[in-house]
């Protein structure tokens, strides 16, 4: 039995205006009332206001996609931290590959946002991932691993209890290509050994490490039978309550 408790996180990227944001949320608040795990919905900044109304006082953590790595001041476009805070955000998901692929974000930026997540005690999942070209070449454990070391540099250790690790192969997000359950655990056990280095047995061993890219109700349930799998960061399935409430649900 593992220690750590499964956490299912929704990832509605740029999806939902806010009345669609709203009878979202409505819909998994109601089937996730006696979910066995940690639950999480991000939905775009736009439709934060609406949702945090819904959510407010279930047990269905309110998310934000992406924040700025400064607090405030000039920079046109950017949300910060305390405007999250404001509208009731709990945690923050950060160098996601479409972050990083698409608009640049290095480990470096990356780091700097999670080092501020935490300043002002707020929970992060932090994503990694290699691409496909990595993968073929052999080089998935290294991309990783230093994915890892370089976004939670100067991280203390105490704060590790605000991090969740998202483990998302760039090639199996959106794809409905699958990492095999085994793949998946190969990478999420280097990732806790990863952890071990750069911190302490204890503390990997309490890292929860969820797996994203196509997961689904199908899949799911072997997903979250490996021993170092304990979560899902949902993409495209997370769209659809029934079909984000039965991943949910297969968390037993
Ligand atoms: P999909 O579930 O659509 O593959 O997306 C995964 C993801 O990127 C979640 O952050």
């Amino acid at each position: 039995m593992s220690i750590r408790k499964k956490y299912i996180a929704g990832n509605w990227k740029m999806n939902k205006l806010s009345a669609e944001a709203s009878s979202l949320a409505a819909e998994i608040v109601k089937g996730a009332k006696a979910a066995k795990c940690k639950v999480l919905i991000a939905p775009p900044f736009t439709a934060l206001s609406e949702v945090s109304k819904i959510v407010k006082g279930t047990n269905v953590i309110l998310g934000a996609q992406n924040m700025s790595n400064e607090k405030s001041g000039a920079h046109t476009g950017e949300i910060s931290i305390d405007m999250l805070k404001d509208l009731g955000v709990g945690a923050v998901i950060l160098g996601h590959s479409e972050r990083r692929i698409i608009y640049g974000e290095t480990d470096k930026f990356i780091n700097s946002k999670i080092k501020l997540a935490l300043a002002e005690k707020m929970e992060v999942i932090f994503c990694v991932g290699e691409t496909l070209e990595e993968r073929e070449a052999g080089k998935a454990a290294d991309v990783v691993s230093k994915q890892v070391i370089n976004g939670l540099k100067d991280v203390p250790e105490a704060d590790l209890s605000l991090i969740t690790i998202a483990y998302e192969p760039v090639w199996a997000i959106g794809t409905g290509k699958t990492a095999t359950d085994r793949d998946a655990d190969d990478v999420h056990a280097i990732i806790r050994q990863t952890l071990k280095k750069i911190y302490s047995a204890g503390s990997a061993e309490k890292m929860v490490i969820q797996y994203g890219g196509s997961v689904k109700a199908d899949n799911a349930a072997g997903l979250l039978s490996m021993e170092n799998i304990d979560g899902a960061l949902v993409g495209g399935a997370s769209l659809k309550a029934e079909q984000f409430l039965a991943i949910i649900n297969s968390v037993k």
